[in-house]
């Protein structure tokens, strides 16, 4: 038979468009993944001159500041799940960019020390909303074979987030401007506020709360014709059961729980934010002079970056699992590598040693980014039931955040009682753990649709969440 011309012209139109839509989707809503990365990574810089305004500055005061977003966004996450699910994805971006314009404005106009630290615990409220929000919001408007590219537009937008703060540090730092390194988020938050006000509601929470007309007006925009009815009687059914927070220690569920709370601590204890918020500190400590620390540390995040792009246009092809593990490889060997560099050069690496430990530092973070980076945050937009998927969300991004403090915290203690080498041992021999439990229990999720996902984890008595594959 032949296919009339102009029919294929309008499907193809039609595709296009669809991807424009949901591409647009993702990338406005992925802003509040680069607030998440520019907040996170602009403090570093910050806190060389807060004595310029509030005289001397304890070591308690630098840590105060500094992860009292850490604790925020702990409490941020806590909340935005049940938000999420009760008021609405959308809002709860909303809600979630007031408050990050009310935190970023706070401390860049902060009158003391105490107005400050207060300010930076607000951010990290809004910091922690927006890391389960965003890739929440995305997943459940992006088509299944797009999926895994677009959610992970939001770890793009937060490693390039980091990278814009290094640069935004490294070129105010004659200034003296602390307040500008803070207040300069305000562009991108607004940004959000606006760009959010225009999205549409996210189509399967709709369907959850049976205003199945408004979902359908949605879907039309980011779905083929054929789909759509298919997607919304699969959503009706899979979300008709009420459900409530004791459902997330269903058996079943817990399964699924057990593997985001695992992925979300591992992401962490392998040691990423180490090397994010200390390289410098940490390069400086072994001997390399102030502007090749810095070069080292701009290059890592150039590599963050670069890398997460790769991520991207694989993770729908060859899947997450593959991704994951050969990411986690990565960072095993680069782990084990920097720790003996410092075993061989001791604390103090010059030429060889040197040289050796700032590739291992970028092959590291490279192997993050490829891996274990984006498809933390993408497994846990896709394996829990619809009914509870933003408190199920909710936990994992907790744990995230609360290993993210207790790393961050005792980082530099563990540095000087077991020095670099037994430090970096410790992540290494971490990252092995994390590799042999991503084997045997994350599921692969590639071109599924997050109703298939939820039937294959949670519908046959036989399906085991977390099982043996
Ligand atoms: C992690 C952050 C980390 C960032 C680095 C994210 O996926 O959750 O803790 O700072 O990646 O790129």
């Amino acid at each position: 038979m032949k296919t009339n011309p102009s029919a294929r012209v309008t499907s193809e139109i039609t595709t296009q468009t669809i991807r424009r839509h949901v591409f647009w989707a993702a990338a406005i809503t992925a802003l509040g993944g680069l607030l998440f990365g520019y907040d996170t990574g602009v403090v570093s810089g910050a806190l060389l001159f807060l004595h310029v305004d509030f005289g001397r500055i304890s070591s308690l005061d630098k840590e105060l500041v500094t992860s009292l977003l850490l604790v925020g966004a702990m409490v941020g996450a806590f909340f935005a799940g049940k938000l999420a699910d009760t008021i609405g994805r959308r809002r709860t971006v909303l809600i979630t960019t007031v408050l990050f314009m009310v935190g970023v404005l706070g401390a860049g106009f902060s009158p003391s020390l105490l107005v400050l630290i207060i300010m930076r615990f607000v951010i990290g409220v809004a910091v922690g909303s927006a890391s389960m929000v965003v890739p929440l919001y995305i997943g459940e408007a992006a088509p299944p074979n797009l999926r895994g590219a677009l959610v992970s537009f939001n770890q793009l937008a937060i490693t390039s987030g980091i990278l814009s703060a290094y640069l935004v540090d490294y070129g105010l730092s004659y200034t003296q401007n602390w307040r500008l390194m803070f207040g300069l988020a305000t562009i991108p938050a607004a940004a959000l506020f606006v760009g959010m006000l225009f999205q549409a509601e996210s189509p399967h929470w709709l369907i959850a709360q049976g205003r199945e007309d408004e979902a359908r007006a949605v879907l039309k925009r980011v779905r083929a014709s054929g789909e759509i009815e298919a997607e919304i009687t699969e959503v009706r059914e899979l979300s008709q059961k009420k459900t409530h927070a004791r459902d997330l220690l269903n058996p079943k569920v817990r399964g699924a729980l057990t593997v985001g709370i695992l992925l979300a601590v591992f992401q962490q204890v392998t040691g990423i934010n180490t090397i994010i918020y200390y390289a410098p500190t940490l390069l400086h400590g072994a001997g390399l002079g102030n502007s090749a620390s810095l070069l080292a540390n701009v290059a890592n995040g150039v590599i963050n970056v670069a890398m997460t792009i790769v991520a991207i246009r694989l993770i729908d092809r060859v899947g997450r699992r593959p991704l994951l593990l050969v990411g986690t490889s990565g960072m095993a060997i680069s782990l084990v590598v920097l720790a003996l560099a410092f075993v061989v050069g001791g604390n103090h690496l010059t030429g060889a040693t040197a040289i050796i430990a700032i590739i291992a530092l970028l092959l590291y973070t490279g192997s993050f980014a490829v891996g274990l980076g984006p498809t933390f945050w993408l497994l846990i937009s896709e394996i829990y039931p619809v009914g509870i998927r933003g408190r199920a969300m909710s936990v994992a991004t907790i744990a995230n955040w609360g290993a993210n403090f207790v790393v961050t915290i005792s980082f530099l203690t563990l540095l000087n009682a077991i020095h670099g080498s037994g430090t970096f041992f410790l992540f290494g021999f971490l990252t092995i753990v994390a590799l042999v439990y991503f084997q045997r229990k994350v599921p692969e999720t590639k071109n599924r649709s997050l109703q298939e996902i939820e039937r294959d984890l949670f519908g046959g008595e036989s399906s085991k969440v977390g099982g043996e594959r």
